[in-house]
C-alpha cells in the first residue's frame, strides 16, 4: 500500500472539488488516497474520499483570529494534515518548533500530521542537503504518536524539476536512519515536488519511498487519476 496525497494549496472551487472527489470515488486501488483541501472546501459531501487539511493551529481554541484548531478539523472528519510545508515555512515564517507544536496538536486530535522537510536551492548547491534535511526533520517531529514525513526539496516544488533517483534514494536513506536512531521505524515517507503521471511510478518504487505528495497535478482528475492508476 502506497500513499498518494494531493495538496490543493490555495486552489479550487466547490465545483472542482466535487468533480475530483467524485472521480476518485470510482477508482479501484489498493493505495491510500488523501486529498488535502483548503479549509473552506473541506466541509460538505466527501464522496467517501479521505480528506486532509494543509495547516492546523498549535492551540486548542481561543483568541486566534483566522486559525483552525485540531478539534475543528477532527469535527469536520479530517484524517490527515500537512504541517511545515515549505510555503508555510517561507511565507508564514513557521519554525521547526512551531511545526512540531502543530504536529503534536494534530496527534492530540487523532489527525495524522504529514510533516514536510526539504532543502533550499542554496543548501543543495552548497552540498548541505543531508545536514539541512536531518536537522529540520529531527527538530520538527513530535516526541510520540503517529506521523508521516514528506521529503520535498524546495527547488523541486512547482518547478517541473525533480532530483535523480539516486539523489532521492540517498536522502530517504538518511531520513530513514535518522528516524530509526530516534526509535521510529514505523514512519511512512513520502516524496513531493513536481510529481506527475510520467515520473510517479519510478519515484514510488525507489527504496524507502512509501508514497507521494502531489501538488499541481492533484487539482484535476485528468492529471491526478493517471498518477493513481500508474501506481497499482
Ligand atoms: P508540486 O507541489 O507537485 O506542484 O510540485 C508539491 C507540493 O508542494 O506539495
Amino acid at each position: 500500500m502506497k500513499f498518494i496525497v494531493g495538496n490543493w494549496k490555495m486552489n479550487g472551487t466547490s465545483e472542482s472539488r466535487g468533480a475530483l472527489l467524485k472521480s476518485i470515488r470510482n477508482v479501484i486501488t489498493n493505495n491510500k488516497i488523501v486529498v488535502c483541501l483548503p479549509f473552506i472546501l473541506i466541509c460538505g459531501n466527501d464522496f467517501g474520499v479521505t480528506l486532509g487539511a494543509q495547516d492546523i493551529s498549535e492551540h486548542d481554541n481561543g483568541a486566534y483570529t483566522g486559525d483552525i484548531s485540531g478539534q475543528m478539523l477532527n469535527d469536520a472528519n479530517v484524517k490527515y494534515v500537512i504541517v511545515g510545508h515549505s510555503e508555510r515555512r517561507t511565507y508564514h515564517h513557521e519554525t521547526n518548533e512551531i511545526v512540531r507544536a502543530k504536529a503534536t496538536a494534530a496527534i492530540k486530535n487523532k489527525i495524522v500530521p504529514i510533516i514536510c522537510v526539504g532543502e533550499s536551492t542554496e543548501e543543495k548547491n552548497s552540498g548541505r542537503t543531508m545536514s539541512a534535511v536531518k536537522k529540520m526533520l529531527l527538530e520538527s517531529i513530535p516526541l510520540s504518536g503517529e506521523f508521516i514525513v514528506a521529503y520535498e526539496p524546495y527547488w523541486a516544488i512547482g518547478s517541473g524539476k525533480t532530483p535523480s533517483g539516486s539523489e532521492i534514494a540517498d536522502v530517504f536513506e538518511t531520513i530513514r536512519k535518522a528516524l530509526s536512531n530516534a526509535g521510529r521505524d514505523d514512519v511512512a515517507l513520502l516524496y513531493g515536488g513536481s510529481v506527475n503521471a510520467t515520473n510517479a511510478k519510478e519515484i514510488v518504487n525507489i527504496k524507502n519511498v512509501d508514497g507521494l505528495l502531489v501538488g499541481g497535478a492533484s487539482l484535476k482528475s485528468d492529471t491526478f487519476l493517471p498518477i493513481i492508476k500508474s501506481i497499482d
